[in-house]
């Protein structure tokens, strides 16, 4: 066995990596899918195009790299989450586009649960914060409006699944419907001290348990693939949401140790050990990806999270909503091209506000501009704004934590801009790690699989494989920064509750 395959279900491409022993990188393919914005606030994906994207993606990779399946160990799947697919059991076929976790169609529905006094239930059992961005209000709303949706999901014609189910049902070709526990973690339906589904959740809000997978670990073998698909059975042996992938993938398994990766949005997540503890500045708790190492079974361990919605993606609105570059990499020389932001401050709230804010109503908004700022200075600002937001995260989460964050390991796509990182450094006053893989999310993926069925033997081994390329150190007097944060917090300020 030479490889262990990684599939990399993310919010805008498919991805498969095939990862060495050594966890050098043998090949890599990606497949764009089409976003679906029905509505302002909506978004949607094709189920059918996120598979057939998978699959083929894996398919390439394979005969890139010259495999045969007689060399794959396991495949490990890591997904955007949250995003929430009904689909029918009999024939496989969706019921409904899926509802992307950015979007914020239940926006009302979860103002009326939080109003009528179940945000504390929620929180304690889930560890979530009541908002559109997780599954449970998406899965209701399929429910109360796809034609006979609820008489069938109640006749257990209907199954529910986050993308990693939806890929294990369609890769074991309708045979095992399961999820893992860090993607059930994220639904607002799991009780995050037992690993099960919560029944008065479900009544709360209205879902019958038919329709929902089984929970399971994430190193685990959940089944192998049907031959038509690579020629031959291979063994699915881990899922992780990608957050909590890339958590396992940076080595972050002790208590204390946080990463964040940039992509559409940011992620930042640390590892708070085998308590759930719950947050005070509306940061989520979720369940954090282990594997069995060595002899002893995987413990349980839960991670602080604050999810920030748009990152990447106010990069990609400068390339294709204003138009100022044409690539995404172009934005580090432009920003470049300025000396400083030169008092424009741009808050990226285009899908409202997540932690640790959480307003769903606020939009992204532009401030300082005079007839002197360029597109130099907005690029630049855009940058500055996704740090900012990043900064925010990181001061509540030492606050709810009590722990002092030594290091922020980073990864994604933005990590590799190296302006970026130095101010991100900077307006935190905490080194920045950019290990020399940055294909974390990928990796963790490929490690739980891997454990699983042997290719690689414990965490000391996988522990072995991560190498820092760069520590940023942070530069900025302190007094620079704390003008800054303040400055920060007014624009923040102005793009709250816009569209209420
Ligand atoms: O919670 C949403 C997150 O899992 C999506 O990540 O990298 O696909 O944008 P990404």
């Amino acid at each position: 066995m030479s490889v262990v395959l990684a599939f990399d279900q993310g919010t805008t491409s498919s991805r498969a990596i095939a990862f060495e022993q050594s966890g050098a990188v043998l090949g890599v393919a990606q497949r764009e899918f089409k976003q679906h914005y029905p509505q302002p606030g909506w978004v949607e994906h094709d189920a059918d195009e996120i598979w057939q994207s998978q699959l083929a993606v894996a398919q390439e990779v394979i005969a890139s790299c010259g495999l045969s399946v007689a060399d794959i160990a396991a495949i490990g799947i890591t997904n955007q989450r949250e995003t929430t697919l009904l689909w029918d059991r009999s024939t496989g076929e969706p019921i409904h586009h899926a509802i992307v976790w950015q979007d914020r169609r239940t926006s009302q529905f979860c103002d009326s649960l939080r109003s009528d006094g179940h945000g504390e239930l929620v929180q304690s059992k889930t560890g979530l914060l009541i908002d559109p961005y997780f599954s449970a209000t998406k899965i209701r709303w399929l429910l109360d409006h796809v034609p006979d949706a609820r008489r069938r999901a109640e006749a257990g014609e209907i199954a529910f699944g986050t993308m990693d189910s939806w890929l294990i049902w369609k890769l074991t070709g309708g045979r095992v419907h399961v999820t893992d526990v860090t993607n059930a973690s994220r639904t607002m339906l799991l009780d995050i001290r037992t690993g099960r589904w919560d029944d008065e959740l479900l009544s709360l809000l209205e879902i019958p348990a038919s329709i929902l997978p089984d929970v399971q670990p994430s190193s685990h073998v959940y089944g192998e693939t049907e031959t038509q698909w690579f020629g031959g059975a291979i063994k699915i042996a881990g899922a992780a949401g990608d957050q909590q992938s890339a958590l396992f993938g940076q080595n972050c398994t002790r208590h204390g140790m946080a990463k964040n990766t940039y992509g559409t949005g940011c992620f930042m997540l640390m590892n708070i050990g085998e308590q759930p503890l719950m947050s005070k500045h509306q940061l989520l708790t979720s369940i954090a990806a282990t594997a069995a190492s060595g002899d002893g079974p995987p413990k349980r361990n839960y991670a602080l999270e604050g999810s920030v919605f748009v990152a990447g993606a106010a990069v990609q609105w400068l390339r294709d909503g204003l138009g100022i570059i044409e690539s995404s990499s172009e934005i580090e020389a432009l920003a470049k091209s300025v000396p400083d932001s030169d008092g424009v401050y741009v808050v990226p709230a285009m899908a409202g506000l997540g932690a640790p804010h959480w307003d769903s109503y606020a939009r992204g908004t532009i401030v300082g501009l005079t007839r002197g700022s360029n597109r130099g200075h907005i690029a630049r600002a855009t940058l500055e704004g996704i740090a900012h937001q990043v900064a925010d995260v990181l001061d509540v989460m030492q606050q709810d934590s009590g722990i002092a964050i030594k290091e922020l390991r980073v990864d994604g796509g933005a990590s590799a801009n190296d302006l970026l990182m130095q101010f991100q450094a900077d307006i935190m006053k905490t080194p920045v790690v950019r290990p020399e893989m940055t294909e974390t999310t990928s990796m963790g993926a490929a490690y739980l699989a891997g454990l699983a069925v042997g290719f690689w033997k414990d965490l000391d081994q996988i522990a072995s494989i991560w190498k820092t390329e760069r520590v940023f150190h942070p530069e900025m007097s302190d007094a620079e920064v704390a003008l800054r944060r303040e400055r920060w917090s007014e624009a923040l300020q102005r793009s709250r509750s816009w569209e209420q």
